[in-house]
C-alpha cells in the first residue's frame, strides 16, 4: 500500500507550502512595515521599526570633529601677535564695523577668520600631491544636472555651461555664480587676478553628481571626498525656492535677532521641527530620545496641512535648539546659528567650509556635540538644564563665533577670495577666453547671463 505514504508526502508538501507562504507573508509584511518607517512623518513609530530602518543616506559611521590647527583661540594666546609696547596698534576685526564689509583684503581676512580657510588649504595640499589641475580636469568631468561651469578671466566671471533639472537648480547655480561676482567685484585687486576655470555643483551630495576624483567646487564633502572644493552655500546670497522663500543670509540674520528674546526669558527646553522621513534613521533617534522628557520639544512637521510647523526666529525662544542633518549636510545650521541658543548637534559627517569653527568642549565650546543615536543626549542636557549660566556661555560663544565673525558678509567674501586664491595656486593652465572653433568669444559674460530668460539659463553651453 502506497496511499499513506503518499498522503503523508502530501500533507508534507501542503505544510512545505504552507511555510512558503507564511515567509512569504512575513517578507512583504516586513518590507511594507520598513518602507513606513522610512517615509512616514508620523510622530510615533515603533522602537522595533526604527531599530529596523536601515540608516540609508546616512549609511556611514565615521563623523567629523576637528581638532582645528589654526584654532580659534590661538591668535589671543601666542605672544607672537601682541604688538610691541608703542607700536600703534594692529587692525581687528570688529563686528559691529566690518561685519558687512565684503571689502577686506587678504591680510585682514586671515587676521578676521583664523580657521575659516583649513578647507581650501586642505585641497590646496592635494592637488599639489596630485598633479596640479589644468584644463584636460575639466574636460573629463560630465557636466550632470545641478552642474556649471565658469572661468575668471582679468576679474571677470563668464559663465561656460550650465545645466539644470529646473528651477531649483537654476536659481541655486545663479545664487552661487552671483556670490562669486560679489565677492570679486568688492576686491581692490581684482584685475590683477590670475585667470582660473572651474566647475561647480549644487547638488546635496558629491556622489549625487561626479567622482569624489574630480576637482569640483561643492556645498559639502564628507571626509573621504578630498578632491573636492568647498564653497559657501547658495543660501547666503539667498534661499529662496519655489515653496520656500527665505531671503538672503544676513537678512534672516537681522529678523532673527529681532525676535531674539533675553536668555532669562527663553524656553528650559530643547526645539526641533522636521520631516522624520528626510533622515529616518537619524531624526527618529531624536524623536525617541526626547520622548516623554519635559525638556524636549521635538515635533514633526507636515508641510501639506501646515501642522507644527515653526518660523526660523521662533526657534530663538528655546534654550537648546537640535541639529540634524538631512540627506547630506543641512543648510539649516547658519539659520539655528543666528539665535543666541545652545546648538546641540550629533556627530556631524558631512562638512561645509564653516565647520572647522565648531568647538565641541573647551572654554571656546560653542555646541553641544551627541552621538548620532542621541543615546547620550539625556546625559548631556541635564548638566546644562541644572546650571542655565553654563548652557548661556555656551550659546554666547555660538553667537560670537558664529552669528558676529564667521558667518557674516564680511567673512563670506573673504573665504571666496580665499577659494579663488587657492584655487589659483594649484591651477596650472591658461583658460582659453576666444573660441578659435566658433570664431568668437568663449562663454558668457556674468553680467549678460543674468539677462537671459529663465528658460535660456537652464541649459546653457557654449564650449
Ligand atoms: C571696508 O574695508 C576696506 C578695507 O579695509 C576699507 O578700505 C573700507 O573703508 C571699509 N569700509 C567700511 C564701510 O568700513
Ligand atoms: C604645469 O604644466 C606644464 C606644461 O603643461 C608642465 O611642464 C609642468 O610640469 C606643470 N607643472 C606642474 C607643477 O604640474
Amino acid at each position: 500500500m502506497t496511499l499513506p505514504g503518499c498522503s503523508r508526502w502530501r500533507l508534507r508538501q501542503n505544510f512545505l507550502l504552507y511555510l512558503f507562504y507564511c515567509a512569504g507573508f512575513f517578507c512583504l509584511f516586513g518590507i511594507i512595515s520598513i518602507w513606513f518607517g522610512m517615509n512616514t512623518d508620523r510622530d510615533y513609530v515603533h522602537p522595533l521599526l526604527t531599530q529596523l530602518i536601515p540608516a540609508g543616506h546616512c549609511a556611514c559611521q565615521t563623523s567629523t570633529t576637528f581638532q582645528c590647527s589654526t584654532c580659534l583661540s590661538c591668535p589671543e594666546q601666542s605672544p607672537a601677535h601682541l604688538p610691541p609696547p608703542g607700536a600703534p596698534s594692529p587692525w581687528q576685526f570688529q563686528s559691529t564695523r566690518d561685519a558687512n564689509n565684503e571689502s577686506l583684503d587678504a591680510d585682514q581676512c586671515q587676521t578676521a577668520f583664523p580657521g575659516l580657510f583649513e578647507d581650501v588649504s586642505r585641497a590646496g595640499v592635494y592637488w599639489r600631491a596630485h598633479g596640479y589641475l589644468g584644463t584636460e580636469d575639466l574636460d573629463r568631468i560630465p557636466l550632470e544636472l545641478g552642474m556649471a561651469r565658469a572661468f575668471i578671466h582679468r576679474g571677470e566671471l563668464h559663465v561656460v555651461a550650465v545645466h539644470s533639472k529646473g528651477e531649483d537648480h537654476r536659481r541655486k547655480i545663479l545664487a552661487v555664480l552671483s556670490s562669486i561676482h560679489r565677492a570679486l567685484v568688492a576686491d581692490a585687486r581684482r584685475a590683477a587676478r590670475r585667470d582660473i576655470e572651474f566647475v561647480f555643483s549644487v547638488e546635496d551630495k558629491v556622489e549625487d553628481v561626479t567622482s569624489s576624483d574630480n576637482p569640483v567646487w561643492v556645498l559639502a564633502r564628507s571626509a573621504t571626498e578630498e578632491a573636492v572644493w568647498l564653497m559657501p552655500d547658495f543660501g547666503f546670497w539667498a534661499w529662496d525656492n519655489t515653496q520656500n522663500s527665505i531671503g538672503p543670509f544676513d537678512q534672516v540674520v537681522e529678523r532673527v535677532k529681532r525676535a531674539d528674546i533675553p536668555w532669562s526669558e527663553k524656553k528650559q527646553q530643547l526645539v526641533w521641527r522636521g520631516k522624520p522621513s528626510f533622515a529616518p534613521k537619524l531624526r527618529r533617534a531624536l524623536m525617541d530620545a526626547t520622548r516623554g522628557k519635559s525638556w524636549g520639544d521635538v515635533k514633526q512637521v507636515d508641510w501639506t496641512d501646515g501642522t507644527n510647523i515653526m518660523r526660523m526666529e521662533d526657534h530663538c525662544q528655546y534654550m537648546f535648539i537640535a541639529h540634524v542633518e538631512g540627506r547630506s549636510y543641512s543648510a539649516s545650521l547658519k539659520y539655528r546659528q543666528a539665535c543666541n541658543s545652545v546648538i546641540v548637534a550629533h556627530k556631524l559627517q558631512y562638512i561645509q567650509h564653516h565647520h572647522y569653527l565648531l568647538v565641541p568642549d573647551g572654554p571656546h565650546q560653542n555646541y553641544i556635540e551627541v552621538e548620532r543615536d542621541f543615546n547620550d543626549l539625556s546625559a548631556k542636557m541635564e548638566p546644562l538644564l541644572r546650571d542655565t549660566k553654563a548652557a548661556q556661555r555656551i550659546a554666547d560663544n555660538s553667537v560670537r563665533t558664529f552669528r558676529e565673525r564667521y558667518l557674516t558678509k564680511a567673512a563670506e567674501a573673504c573665504y571666496w577670495r580665499a577659494l579663488f586664491d587657492g584655487y589659483e595656486q594649484v591651477w596650472n593652465s591658461s583658460v582659453t577666453v576666444w573660441s578659435e572653433q566658433q570664431q568668437r568669444e568663449r562663454g558668457l559674460r556674468y553680467e549678460s547671463f543674468i539677462l537671459l530668460d529663465s528658460q535660456s539659463m537652464l541649459n546653457f553651453e557654449t564650449m
